[in-house]
């Protein structure tokens, strides 16, 4: 198969959803479709166990497994599908984060009991930025929940969204007697049984036709079309177009755990998903289908047996081919680097390939050479970006507990800062060193990691910070960004990049900041550089 053929079939993406919507359930029932994995429960086990707070073995073995998980490859209907794990814990949100910067599109799964939720609404703002494609899958329909059109009203508000339903449901909860499918024209019957993979599908090219009455009775069938007549007169018509520039985004309905509506979301998804799409570097646009190769780091995940200090660097591959064996330039260090075993992921297994193309993620060992955000090319002196760093939410001082291991502690804390842990910020007035995260679970991975990976030792201390805030003045030299320093001392901190970052104590305090200093422009990303 030709390059481009290769390029052509890939579909790269993600999956989001606020931890419990069923994003574990749908993505092990998309492998089950694909043939991938025999059973169900494959991907489940994997999951961290809900609530961990001090569990350090669960801790410990959600990192490993999560390496295996981290990109699930396979093969549907000649179609190569990669999925990239998204961790649902809160805590792990700033992975999901910097995951959505090597997806090519998102599907993201709502409960419909639950509707819109707080995780779901930050990850679709992280996507709509970005223009990225979404679908989304509103799930758990053998249960009661929310009214369809509701929902959707819900959903277009809350995301922000342009929503048109590609399925509509017939019935809910004890009532769920199926669903009709826009985009096919036709109608599965809920049966309830969950080991059936296989749902009876029946064409219904005309919804006038009495078959519709006989299949789901008279009044369900009335119901369905007025319902089917206002989803028309409501929501534009389906635009592929729109919807790969991220401007409309189809709705299925379904129930993944009974594999319900699984089949019509993938086979709708192989046929309108976007392939492998240019990356903008801060030089130049580049295509995939580029005959040199570049790509990214995303993602680094250390070994899970700290003896072997080595990581896994995952690379999104851009453009051109990825070889075994083959120098490529790491921009950054600016040196040629060659890897002798380069890792692709299946859905159970990781296995070394010779060759892989855009759309793919590899795998590479690393013994500290890379850093999240790093460029791998053939040559070419490209720059990636775009894998901002967002405010965090938690703040605490680190200080060293033993004096002996400071050489330890720094590198320790350097490395877990690179892989992209936790964020680091250092204040200007005493150089003390503030970590800040998504959850306080990552503050006991850090401590714990610290002392078991680099023989260091460390205690948190509270510090009293609402948001990083980064900043850009108008005026670098003028009198107002000065008097701002001068003023704020106190607050002053560089991040790891060395970027100036304001660390405002209150909400109030920093509207009161930006009220005096309108020439100070606060950002709560890190690349507020870039689109
Ligand atoms: P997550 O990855 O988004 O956190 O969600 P996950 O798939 O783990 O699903 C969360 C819970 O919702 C699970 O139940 C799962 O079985 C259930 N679920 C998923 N899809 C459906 C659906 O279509 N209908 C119904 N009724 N439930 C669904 P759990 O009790 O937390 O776990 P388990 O004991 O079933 O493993």
């Amino acid at each position: 198969m030709s390059v481009k053929a290769e390029i052509a079939r890939r579909r790269t993406f993600g999956i989001v959803s606020h931890p419990d919507a069923g994003k574990t359930t749908l993505t092990e029932k998309l492998l089950l479709f694909g043939g991938a994995i025999q059973e169900a429960g494959a991907v489940k086990s994997n999951k961290i166990k809900k609530g961990a707070t001090s569990d350090f073995m669960e801790i410990e073995r959600q990192r490993g497994i999560s390496v295996a998980t981290s990109v699930l490859a396979f093969e549907y209907k000649g179609t190569k599908i990669n999925i990239l794990d998204t961790p649902g814990h809160k805590d792990f949100a700033e992975d999901t984060f910097r995951t959505l910067t090597a997806v090519d599109s998102v599907i993201v799964v709502i409960d419909v009991a639950k509707g819109v939720e707080e995780q779901t609404e930050k990850l679709v703002e992280v996507c709509r930025m970005r223009n990225i494609p979404i679908i989304v899958f509103v799930n758990k329909l053998d249960r009661e929940g929310k009214d369809a059109f509701e929902l959707l009203d819900e959903i277009e508000q809350k995301l922000k969204l342009s929503v048109t339903p590609l399925s509509f449901p017939i019935g809910m909860g004890y009532d769920f007697k199926g669903i009709y499918n826009i985009w096919e024209k036709n109608i599965n019957l809920f049966s309830g049984d969950s080991r059936k993979n296989i749902e009876e599908t029946i064409e219904i090219s005309d919804l006038q036709d009495t078959v519709l009455d006989e299949l789901i009775g008279a009044k369900a069938a009335n119901t369905l079309r007025e319902e089917l007549e206002l989803v028309q007169g409501v929501y534009p018509d389906f635009d592929k177009e729109a919807y790969l520039a991220g401007k409309q985004q189809p709705v299925f309905f379904g129930s993944a755990l009974n594999s319900f509506g699984v089949r019509e979301l993938l086979d709708c998804f192989v046929a309108i998903a976007p392939t492998p799409r240019p990356k903008q570097s801060e030089e130049r646009l580049v295509h995939p289908n580029e005959k040199d190769f570049s790509g990214f780091v995303f993602k680094i995940h250390a070994n899970m047996d700290p003896k072997h200090r080595d990581r896994l660097a995952f690379i999104k591959i851009v453009s051109g081919v990825f070889e075994r064996n083959t120098p490529y330039l790491h921009v950054r260090h600016n040196k040629k680097l060659k890897f002798s075993s380069p890792n692709a992921f299946f859905a159970e297994r990781k296995q070394i390939v010779d060759i892989s193309y855009p759309g793919d993620i590899v795998g590479l060992h690393d013994t500290g050479n890379f850093k999240i955000g790093d460029t791998l090319t053939s040559g070419e002196e490209i720059h990636y970006k775009g894998i901002p760093s967002f405010s965090p939410e938690h703040f605490r001082y680190i200080n060293n507990a033993d004096p002996m291991k400071t050489k330890q502690l720094n590198k320790g804390i350097d490395q877990l800062m690179d892989e992209g842990v936790a964020q680091l910020f250092t204040l200007e007035l005493n150089g003390r060193k503030v970590i800040g995260t998504v959850g306080a679970l990552q503050y006991e991975v850090i401590q714990y990691r610290l002392e078991h990976e680099y023989g260091a030792k460390c205690t948190y201390e509270p510090l009293n910070v609402y948001k990083a805030c980064w900043v850009e003045p108008e005026d670098p030299k003028g009198e107002e960004f000065k008097e701002f320093l001068r003023v704020k001392q106190r607050f002053m901190a560089k991040d790891k990049r060395n970027q100036l970052v304001f660390l405002a104590d209150s909400a109030f305090s920093l509207q009161m900041t930006q009220q005096k200093y309108p020439s100070v422009k606060m950002h709560f990303v890190s690349e507020f550089d870039v689109a």
